[in-house]
């Protein structure tokens, strides 16, 4: 039979480090009062791919503001915030995934700007890249989350919940319940928020004996289909599994991308809870990367004036209704359907359409190819550009939507939030957070995802454009509903307090 278990690191040989444990940058952020760690791949200011970027920079502020202590764990990659900023070193030891070992270190920002504490997990070899993800994921995500848990094992006050997102971090609540190495930690509940269900983090049993030693007749707690599959495994092993709306959690019975039956048997200790968004970065009124502030006192002149400069940007005829797209150009964005649907909309509707997008690559190339059909009243910026993306919700007059899979989504809560009209697939997060017009809402939602439903939704947008005399009073509506995380953080403080008194 394979070797299924790593070398047995003796954590007295861990040669763990401590450098420096004054009070303000280390163990004294863990008071009296409930205290939790999010591990995280991702964490905006930091590192950025998605959505999950700004979950998990927001949450912790709002989940501080009702009373529980949050940090960040995260990787330390290679790029424009880390270049940006000095840390200084916490510890340092080694990790072994099978018979490689490797050297990490636990930084922290030297003067720490962001109002989130965060602690970075260096592997220089795996982990300090100029990309978040990757092919070889499998190597780096398992050494970042040993790495993460040697460092809460040496932590003298423990933290009350360890908060994990998605695959990345799946195989923490097995290891803190199986390896015998976190003994000491098994008691500390855990949670796994399910961010996409897609994704799973797949990899092959023979790479098995990367985990540190456990019982190996429990392997069947990794595997699903034949696979481990570290998603499935969080979800079996995790105290809690949440996913970020509720309506996405219903979803997820009849379409998990297979693990329909998992969650549909664990059921009972899953929850769905909406996203909020971080209204210190997304607010039109202080916003710094708006051509314009507004609120909604002057949201006429405010949006004229940001859609003034995208439309002198990208070319566009002020007049005409602008629409936009953000996002990743993948599938569940029903990114293969936006050439079609752009250049139908085009030859026959009166409007704009703006792209602000990267991914697939076959897409990326016919909507380049489009600028060429449609050079007054289409562009497209493939690329990712953080600052765009607030100057387009500011500017555009309708935020397009279409996602097949849309666990939460927040785009369409910026969109709203910037007085920019929704329209959405009925799906998921998005059915959980736009209404349409036409039951006093303030969105245009379709249930279908095809060319043809975006092009009849995009037509009633133009209708509805063009007849309504005073669309800033709808603006102005949207723009007041609250879709800051504070209900959302409390949900989870409450949840979590559910744990410790259960
Ligand atoms: P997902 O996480 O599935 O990509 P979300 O709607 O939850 O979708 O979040 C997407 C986040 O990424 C938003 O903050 C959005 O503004 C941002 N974003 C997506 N694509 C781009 C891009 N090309 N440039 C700038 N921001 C982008
Ligand atoms: C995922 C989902 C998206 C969600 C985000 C943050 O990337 O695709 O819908 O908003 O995570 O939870």
């Amino acid at each position: 039979m394979k070797k299924t278990r790593s070398k047995n690191v003796n954590l007295t040989n861990l040669k763990l480090l401590f450098y420096e444990l004054t009070k303000q940058n280390s163990l004294d952020y863990f008071t009296s009062m409930m205290n939790v760690i999010h591990i995280s791949a991702e964490c905006y200011p930091i590192a950025k791919v998605g959505g999950l970027a700004d979950v998990v920079g927001a949450l912790p502020k709002y989940q501080e503001n009702s009373g529980v202590k949050a940090m960040v764990v995260m990787p330390f990659y290679d790029n424009a915030f880390t270049r940006k900023h000095q840390f200084k070193k916490i510890a340092e030891a080694e990790i072994s995934l099978g018979e490689k070992t490797y050297a990490y270190q636990i930084l922290r920002l030297k003067k720490n700007t962001l109002s989130i504490e965060v602690t970075f997990i260096n592997v220089p070899e795996l982990l300090f890249k100029d990309y978040v993800y990757s092919d070889d994921d499998t190597e780096r995500f398992m050494a970042f989350q040993i790495a993460a848990l040697d460092w809460i094992l040496s932590l003298k006050q423990k933290p009350s919940i360890i908060h994990c997102h998605d695959h990345h971090t799946g195989l923490i609540p097995f290891m803190l319940q199986e390896c015998y190495r976190y003994k000491e930690l098994n008691q500390i509940p855990t949670i796994l928020s399910i961010h996409n269900a897609q994704y799973q983090g797949w990899f092959p049993h023979d790479l098995m004996h990367y985990l540190p030693a456990f019982d190996i007749s429990h392997n069947g707690l990794l595997d699903w289909d034949g696979v481990i599959n570290p998603l499935a495994a969080g979800i079996k092993c995790a105290w809690r599994v949440t996913t970020v709306s509720e309506s996405y959690m219903e979803e997820l019975q009849q379409d998990a991308n297979g693990l329909e039956s998992l969650l549909s048997h664990e059921r009972d200790k899953c929850v769905g809870i909406l996203n909020g968004i971080d209204t210190s970065v997304w607010n039109p009124e202080t916003d710094d990367m708006l051509t314009k502030n507004y609120s909604i006192n002057n949201i006429q002149t405010g949006k004229t004036a940001n859609k003034k400069w995208l439309c002198k940007e990208f070319g566009f005829s002020l007049s005409k209704p602008l629409f936009a797209f953000i996002g990743r150009l993948v599938y569940e964005k029903s990114a293969d359907l936006l050439p079609e649907v752009i250049d139908k909309a085009l030859s026959e509707k009166n409007c704009n359409i703006l792209i602000l997008g990267s991914g697939d690559k076959a897409i990326e190339q016919q909507l380049e190819e489009l600028k060429l059909k449609h050079p007054t009243n289409y562009n497209k910026c493939i690329g990712y550009d953080e600052q765009l993306s607030h100057r387009i919700y500011a500017g555009s007059d309708f935020l397009l939507m279409p996602s097949r899979v849309e666990p939460c989504g927040l785009n369409q809560l910026y969109a709203m939030q910037y007085g920019t009209i929704p329209i959405v697939h009925s799906t998921g997060g998005l059915k959980d957070t736009v209404t349409d017009v036409k039951d006093d809402g303030f969105g245009f939602r379709f249930d279908h995802v095809s060319v043809q439903d975006c092009l009849d939704t995009i037509q009633r947008a133009v209708t509805y454009y063009e007849e309504t005399p005073n669309l800033k009073n709808i603006r102005k509506t949207m723009m007041k509903v609250d879709h800051s995380w504070d209900a959302s953080a409390k949900k989870y403080n409450d949840l979590y307090k559910s744990i410790k008194t259960s």
